[in-house]
């Protein structure tokens, strides 16, 4: 789970029919623990009430510019005042239009004028709207001006159009708006993560592997994205979607990952090793299926490259390395002695025969080690919350010296 304690998010609805899309964005924005304080357009409250807005947010809906009853301050300037972010979800053309010409006739664009925290704005229209030069003028400019974007996708369109203009999933634009609230500590590095586990063939219908999610790995890349950096992903085969804004490769075998990894590993400042890579692979890969015949059999398997190993061992360019120890027994002894083999700036240790962290589960705890000889214990957490905790650390690293 992400940490939104303490920020507050305006989320401004206009009248579209994805205006009840927006209603999951406010569950996402306050499961996070951020502060969520609803505007809507007149024309958005013909799609949804505002008693749905008002009733998830534990927050009064702002709809009228001038509201003397309830209102002792200002309403639109304190409101503005307050936001660490705005968000405009979905945005009509109309809206757009009346932002990117300083027009401020209504609650919402009046806030949107005022605030000076970052605005990211989620269109969706009819996809000839979206392609209108009228529009697509608006909308450079305001990203000319630092406004933030997330597009909409391609699909068929309420009006009955088939074209870009769908309103972004609401998990996509939760992404964007953790970005949006992101310090960007990491710009300018290039990050490679790994993640997932790989497999062997045996034949073309039975592999070994293990029981790695890639969840751990896909939250460092997400993490390491929203706080600026370019990230490269080199996953074994997962069910996760490719994360926004990242280079994804794929990979099936420990070979083929350190094929990959070894590729773009000296145009990277860092490379966390998150895979659970196979130990192991068959000598030989049969061609056919091959049949059940004794009541026992063994298969001979040769040592794969251990690809960490490999980058530790770089005389030149080499980035700042991060490994993952995964043991169940002896986690600070042996978590230590890979670091040093490996030779590792830092390594995160996890416990993997806990059922409710590590492999597979949505939460992780971690012992941190660092190559002075720092360490740092991480509780059960969410593996997103862990990932931030990965990064300060790397953060941190990349900033002093190595030790
Ligand atoms: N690793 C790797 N290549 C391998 C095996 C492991 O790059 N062939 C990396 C993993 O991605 C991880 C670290 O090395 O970052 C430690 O992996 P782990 O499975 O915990 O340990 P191993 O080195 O494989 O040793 P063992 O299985 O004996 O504990």
């Amino acid at each position: 789970m992400h940490n939104l304690k303490d920020k507050c998010v305006i989320l401004a609805v206009s009248g579209g029919i994805a205006a009840y899309k927006a209603i999951e964005l406010l569950r996402l924005l306050t499961k996070a623990g951020a502060d969520v304080h609803v505007v809507m357009t007149r024309s958005a409250q013909e799609f949804v009430t505002p008693l749905t807005f008002q009733t998830l947010s534990s927050n009064p809906v702002h709809t009228e510019l001038f509201n003397l009853i309830s209102e002792r301050e200002i309403g639109h300037i304190s409101l503005a005042d307050r936001a660490d972010l705005f968000i405009v979800a979905p945005a009509t053309a109309n809206v757009i239009g009346k932002i990117a010409c300083g027009i401020a006739d209504d609650m919402l664009t009046t806030t949107v004028m005022a605030t000076k925290a970052p605005v990211l704005i989620a269109p969706a229209m009819n996809v000839n709207m979206y392609t209108n030069p009228i529009y697509r003028e608006n909308e450079a400019k305001l990203g000319r001006l630092g406004y933030l974007f997330v597009a909409p996708v391609c699909g068929a369109l309420a009006c009955g159009w088939e074209g870009q203009g769908k309103l972004a999933a609401p998990e996509v634009i939760f992404e964007a708006a953790l970005a949006a609230l992101s310090v960007k500590d990491l710009a300018g590095r290039t990050i490679m993560v790994t993640a997932g586990p790989t497999r062997e063939e045996i034949d073309p219908v039975r592999y070994i592997s293990n029981h790695s999610s890639g969840k751990m790995g896909y939250a460092l890349a997400r993490a390491a994205v929203r706080r600026g950096a370019s990230v490269i992903l080199v996953s074994g085969p997962t069910c996760l979607p490719a994360p926004t804004g990242v280079e994804s490769v794929l990979v099936v075998s420990a070979c083929e990952m350190q094929a990959a990894v070894m590729s773009h590993a000296s145009s990277c400042d860092v490379v966390i090793k998150a895979a659970a890579v196979a130990d192991y692979r068959p000598v030989e890969r049969k061609a056919t299926k091959f049949k059940k015949q004794h009541d026992a059999m063994t298969i001979e398997l040769v040592k794969n490259p251990d690809i960490l190993a490999g980058l530790g061992s770089m005389d030149y360019q080499r980035p700042f390395l991060v490994g993952f120890a995964a043991e169940t027994d002896n986690l600070a002894e042996y978590a230590a002695k890979k670091m040093k083999e490996k030779n590792l700036d830092m390594i995160v240790a996890n416990d993997v025969s806990q059922a409710d962290a590590g492999f597979n589960a949505e939460n992780n705890r971690a012992l941190l080690l660092f190559r002075d000889g720092r360490s740092a214990e991480c509780p059960l957490m969410s593996k997103d919350a862990l990932a931030e905790r990965i990064l300060d650390s790397i953060a941190t690293g990349l900033n002093g010296d190595r030790g």
